[in-house]
């Protein structure tokens, strides 16, 4: 198995964590970085929008947004990685420090504002891996957004959308960042209709056959009234799927105050809780109609198995891989399989939104979760 992060973490960890993050990119880039063998099963294997993930548990964007290390990140087992956010032009970000960690609570706060090298080096980079023959198992995911100059944002993922549909296994509209002005004004479903009705014309016609899936990548910080006007106009509008959710604003009470304080988006287990939340609530908005990948604070199987209950049917991470090195995929793909087996089940897809049926155990998470932390 991959033994190097208990020996990376420390040192990483006495940097500053965006330098802690370039290195990694760097060293993953040198193609060296050990990985063990990777967890594959029949049950693992989803089969969505005429795509054939691996497993379930994917990279969330951010952590690869120029598309440099696509391959080794599949190498760690993930069953898809979902490369960006990339931007039309380059583009700096916000001023640094703008990555803080809080290591006791596994949290996260970032305010990058979408550093990135534009979609030309990103298109570049793609290319060099679908290039090779023959090209590594798992689905590779496009998430774009905005440059921070525009003003006309519909024209950023026009552009985009042109130019990378052709490429996408699937491609995610990225309106949920808190770290762009304006951006998540773009949920509103005035301006959400207008954006979807384009961005799904300009996919049309850049793929004629088999266009990839479009997915939404909504904020938690979202009212129930939001969420059910969102709701209609995704039902009413041709996406595909929903990305549930990006980083919060909130500042929960068990977070240091320190940390509290710095701007950004808040990741990790403190968000765990209410992303799944905001999963079972578009689960049922929807009617289980449009496939969901749950993200926000999984770090273990029962984390992912709760989202997947929820309604979620394939999820990602990222802050995990922080904290936890990228053994974490691993260890969650064999929980997953493990609690499939407990609950009777011989595949991922029967899990989805189990916890909505009838007769549910509403505390049976709980008692997985102490489970789990006991080592039982
Ligand atoms: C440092 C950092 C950078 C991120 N950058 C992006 C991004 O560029 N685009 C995006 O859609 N989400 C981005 N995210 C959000 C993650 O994709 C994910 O939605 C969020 O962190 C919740 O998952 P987690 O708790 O497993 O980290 C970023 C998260 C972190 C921690």
């Amino acid at each position: 198995m991959i033994d190097f992060y208990p020996i990376a973490r420390p040192v990483m960890f006495r940097m500053d964590p965006e330098r802690a993050h370039r290195l990694t990119v760097m060293g993953l880039k040198t193609g060296l970085m050990p990985c063990g063998p990777v967890v594959s099963d029949p049950a693992l294997k989803v089969a969505l929008w005429g795509r054939h993930f691996p497993n379930p548990v994917g990279l969330a964007a951010g952590f690869d947004k120029n598309a440099e290390v696509i391959g080794p990140m599949l190498r760690f087992g993930f069953g898809f990685v979902e490369i960006g956010t990339v931007t039309p032009k380059p583009q700096h970000g916000n001023p640094k420090p703008r990555i803080f960690r809080a290591p006791n609570q596994e949290a996260v706060i970032n305010a990058m504002g979408f550093p990135n090298e534009g979609v030309i080096k990103f298109k570049e980079n793609l290319q060099k891996f679908l290039g090779r023959k023959p090209r590594p198992a798992g689905i590779v995911g496009l998430n774009i957004g905005m440059n921070k100059s525009q003003t006309e944002p519909v024209k950023d993922y026009r552009a985009l959308v042109q130019q990378l549909a052709p490429l996408a296994d699937y491609l995610t509209i990225n309106i949920s960042s808190p770290n762009t002005p304006g951006l998540r004004d773009l949920q509103e479903p005035k301006h959400l209709k207008a954006l979807l009705e384009q961005v799904i014309e300009e996919r049309n016609k850049a793929c004629k056959i088999d266009p990839p899936p479009l997915l939404l990548k909504l904020a938690p910080d979202l009212s129930e009234n939001q969420q059910g006007a969102i709701a209609e106009t995704v039902l009413n509008s041709g996406v595909d799927g929903l990305i549930l959710t990006n980083t919060t604003l909130d500042r929960p009470d068990t977070i240091p105050s320190d940390f509290a304080a710095q701007k950004g988006g808040l990741s990790g287990v403190p968000l765990r809780e209410k992303s799944t939340a905001v999963i079972a609530s578009f689960y049922k908005l929807t009617g289980g109609k449009v496939p969901i990948i749950g993200v926000g604070g999984i770090s273990s199987g029962a984390d992912a198995y709760e989202k997947i209950k929820a309604g979620a049917s394939l999820v990602q991470l990222y802050s995990a891989l922080v904290f936890r090195g990228p053994d974490v995929v691993q260890a969650i793909n064999k929980d997953i399989l493990e609690y499939l087996k407990q609950d009777g089940f011989s595949h991922v897809s029967e899990a989805v939104g189990q916890s909505h049926a009838p007769g549910a155990k509403k505390n049976s998470q709980n008692n997985r979760r102490a489970k789990a932390a006991k080592g039982l």
